[in-house]
């Protein structure tokens, strides 16, 4: 039984987990984590690492074969995973994405039938909402799901989809009633090794470059209808409520690399010595890593309240602050991030600014956490609905 596991009730297995899976990270994901990002190839050793030591997707429920391990206790693995190498983070964070439609909405035994995979690591599971032409305003939507006999026939163009081409499987949403708008939407499985599905090329980005962005391409996909997530048209509903869920994991994602950035700045400026002592002396440094850490340290009591009603509402409870909590938090440490990392590259200097030293990494690697998942324009417009309705 993993560590991960026993994770539901006591609060001292938080330290022992955050300890387990951040000696896995600096012995095996940090030192891979610049190749990832500089070659443009998905750690596979990683994956494989984190399969290992059953971190690669520890929310999956124990009776679905998995560690069983719950919001708060996914963040902790996802942050300490990001602080080595943002990349290798999104494997926990993309599995959890890809299945929480599942956990949500779908029937135990759609359940049974793809998460116990996911759970032993032989397959991955991503989630595809986005188009080229459907972004922020995600029910606009083009792809289309037809009905024909037992099955539905998917034509569309998925865009941005992470981890797509390595993942098996893909939670895809889909229009079955044009005439309904957000409530004519639907949630289907779809296989990697179906027919009619293709991947696009790798996008070439900014960052994150150890996790393949690519769209999904669906042709003549026939799917059969016991692959629907949930009822017909609660597919967008089930996409929104994921999204409560798995911001927190994208907070989480941005904590990780902000303390990754702020470790190594502070390691660093204890060493460098300008005017005859270690620029660590100067105050005006010193008022920047406090303020680093001060950022950071909100960001992240934020994100632990999401965790803790995210896992509330997975245990059935509705909590009704979740979407403005969720978004906050996702909000919060992504803009937290982005700030953090920009100081750690400039407490380097010169040298921050080269890839001899990881801090510029941090620095693009962060800002994806203020886009994806709602941009932080989106989040806001979440919160305020939230506070207005
Ligand atoms: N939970 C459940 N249902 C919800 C919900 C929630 N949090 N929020 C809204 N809904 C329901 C509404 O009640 C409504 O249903 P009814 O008509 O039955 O009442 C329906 O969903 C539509 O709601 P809205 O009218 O509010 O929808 P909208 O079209 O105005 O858009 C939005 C809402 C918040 C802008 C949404 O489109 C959104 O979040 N956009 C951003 C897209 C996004 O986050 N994409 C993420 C892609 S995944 C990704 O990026 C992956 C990665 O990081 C690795
Ligand atoms: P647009 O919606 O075109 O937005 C452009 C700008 O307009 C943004 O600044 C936005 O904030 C602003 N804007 C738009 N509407 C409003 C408004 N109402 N008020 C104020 N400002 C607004 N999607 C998936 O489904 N699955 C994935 O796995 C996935 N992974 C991704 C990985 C990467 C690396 C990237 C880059 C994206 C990924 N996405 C994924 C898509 C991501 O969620 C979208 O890029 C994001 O939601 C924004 O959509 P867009 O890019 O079309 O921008």
């Amino acid at each position: 039984m993993s560590l991960a596991g026993h994770l539901h009730d006591s609060a001292e297995e938080y330290p022992m987990l955050r300890e387990a899976i951040r000696a896995l990270a600096e012995e095996k994901i940090a030192p891979q984590a610049a190749a990832a990002d500089e070659n443009e190839e998905f750690p596979w050793e990683v994956y494989k690492a984190l399969v290992a030591a059953d971190f690669h997707a520890v929310h999956i429920p124990e009776q679905f074969g998995g560690a069983g391990a719950d919001a708060l206790a996914t963040v902790i693995v996802i942050e300490e995973v990001a602080r080595a190498c943002a990349s290798s983070s999104l494997i926990p964070a993309v599995n959890k994405l890809g299945t929480v439609p599942l956990l949500l909405s779908a029937s135990q035994e759609l359940n049974a039938r793809y998460l116990p995979a996911v759970a032993r690591g032989e397959a991955m599971f991503s989630y595809a909402l986005s188009e080229p032409e459907a972004g922020s305003d995600a029910a606009s939507m083009k792809t289309r799901a037809v009905r024909d006999g037992d099955d539905y026939v998917l034509n569309g163009t998925k865009m941005w989809i992470t981890n797509a081409g390595v993942s098996e499987y893909y939670t895809v949403m889909a229009v079955t009633d044009p005439s309904a708008g957000a409530r004519g939407i639907s949630a289907f499985v779809v296989e990697k090794s179906d027919e009619g599905v293709s991947f696009g090329p790798k996008e070439k980005k900014l960052g994150i470059k150890g996790s393949p962005t690519r769209q999904v391409i669906l042709q003549d996909v026939r799917v059969p209808a016991w692959r629907m997530i949930g009822a017909p048209g609660t597919g967008f509903k089930t996409a929104l409520a994921t999204l409560d869920h798995t911001r927190v994991t994208i907070a989480a994602q941005a904590l990780g690399i902000a303390q990754g950035a702020l470790d190594y700045a502070i390691g660093y400026v204890k060493e460098r010595r300008q005017f005859g002592r270690p620029i660590a002396d100067f105050q005006g440094l010193q008022f920047m890593i406090a303020d680093m850490a001060m950022k950071l340290e909100a960001a992240r009591q934020l994100t632990y309240t999401a965790a803790s009603m995210s896992e509330t509402a997975m245990r059935g409870t509705p909590v009704k602050e979740l979407t403005f909590f969720s978004s906050a938090a996702k909000c919060a440490a992504s803009d937290a991030a982005m700030e953090i990392t920009t100081d750690a590259v400039q407490l380097l200097g010169g040298y921050g600014y080269t890839r001899d030293y990881p801090v510029e990494r941090m620095m693009r690697d962060a800002k994806i956490t203020q886009i994806y998942e709602g941009t932080n324009q989106i989040q806001r417009l979440v919160m305020a609905r939230q506070l207005l309705k």
